[in-house]
């Protein structure tokens, strides 16, 4: 299987992004999840990880908790989106499992240097701190990451948080920037991908219909996050942002994109946190990542769906 570490902020599309990874172990090896401020305060997001390892029965997971806040800015959340704990809508018991003592970004340095190079790709969910205070710290791991496949920015579809940002690179657009630069290879999954996998009415039903803990939790978080969306542009369903990430990691062939160059906007004060995309190859600057802009989102669906029945 493909080893991974998840990065991540939960929020419930994270959420149902962790439990899709636990549920392939075929495919995929969570090496461990760590925690980030993102989606709401890094107590809740470490809390939120530990308890969708539990729903997915896997309280052996190894959940770190990591940066606090932003690299260089004041932290900014979205409750408005994701509710007061970031996974509102269904009810979920307390966990008991434990976090592990040690700091997120020590683990991430240790595994990679630890692992074989090219082994562990790392799956960043949410704003990019963990990892750039990695890479900082470690310069020599990013030549040893497998790649980076990650959610966050937007070409096409510009901005959910400003006029021209998309929410993880938004809320930390210098960690964004170090990651960009690192050479490490990276994926991105941008809204351009994950506006168009929409839990539509008949996709809610799908995951209900399972009949188990995971798949009533998962219809409850999409339902309560999707009122956002709904409002805000009209959307059919809640957008299943971080999943688009696992999904690529189990069926690429679902997705496409183009190798490009993307720099991250980090001074303007009307721009900040947008992801720069060379999309036409307009300028001579080297590509740095693979910016997916399609997705056969049926087949999201049905593999998520198929996926989810095994928890
Ligand atoms: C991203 O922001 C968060 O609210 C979601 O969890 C997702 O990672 C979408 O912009
Ligand atoms: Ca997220």
């Amino acid at each position: 299987p493909r080893r991974i570490i998840i990065d991540t902020d939960p929020g419930q599309d994270d959420a149902v992004a962790i439990l899709l990874a636990l549920a392939s172990p075929e495919e995929i090896e969570v090496l461990g999840i760590t925690a980030v401020a993102g989606n709401v305060p890094l107590t809740l997001t470490a809390r939120n990880a530990r308890i969708v390892c539990e729903l997915a029965g896997r309280p052996d997971i190894r959940v770190f908790a990591g940066c606090d806040r932003p690299l260089a800015r004041p932290l900014v959340t979205a409750e408005h989106v994701h509710g007061r704990t970031g996974l509102d809508g269904p009810e979920l018991p307390e966990p008991r499992m434990a976090l592990e003592e040690a700091h997120a970004v020590d683990f991430i340095v240790e595994t990679l240097r630890r692992e074989a190079p090219g082994t562990v790709t790392l799956c960043p969910l949410g704003p990019l701190t963990n990892i750039a205070t990695a890479f900082r710290r470690a310069p020599d791991i990013a030549e040893r990451v497998a790649g980076i496949v990650l959610m966050g920015g937007a070409y096409f579809e510009v901005g959910n948080v400003t006029p021209a940002a998309e929410f993880n690179i938004h809320v930390d657009p210098e960690a964004a920037d170090i990651v960009f630069r690192s050479g490490a290879p990276i994926t991105v999954v941008p809204l351009d991908v994950t506006h168009r996998a929409l839990v539509t009415p008949a996709r809610n039903a799908a995951f209900r219909a399972l009949g188990t803990p995971v798949g009533l939790a998962v219809a409850q978080m999409t339902e309560f996050f999707e009122r956002f969306d709904k409002e805000k542009y009209g959307a059919e369903g809640a957008p299943l942002h971080d999943p688009c990430v696992i999904a690529y990691l189990l069926r690429p062939a679902l997705f496409a994109g183009r190798h490009v160059n993307v720099e991250i906007e980090t001074t303007s004060e009307l721009t900040l946190g947008m992801t720069v995309a060379d999309w036409w190859g307009v300028t001579d600057r080297a590509p740095n990542a693979t910016f997916l802009g399609a997705v056969d989102a049926e087949g999201v669906f049905t593999l998520l769906t198929e996926r989810l029945g095994r928890l």
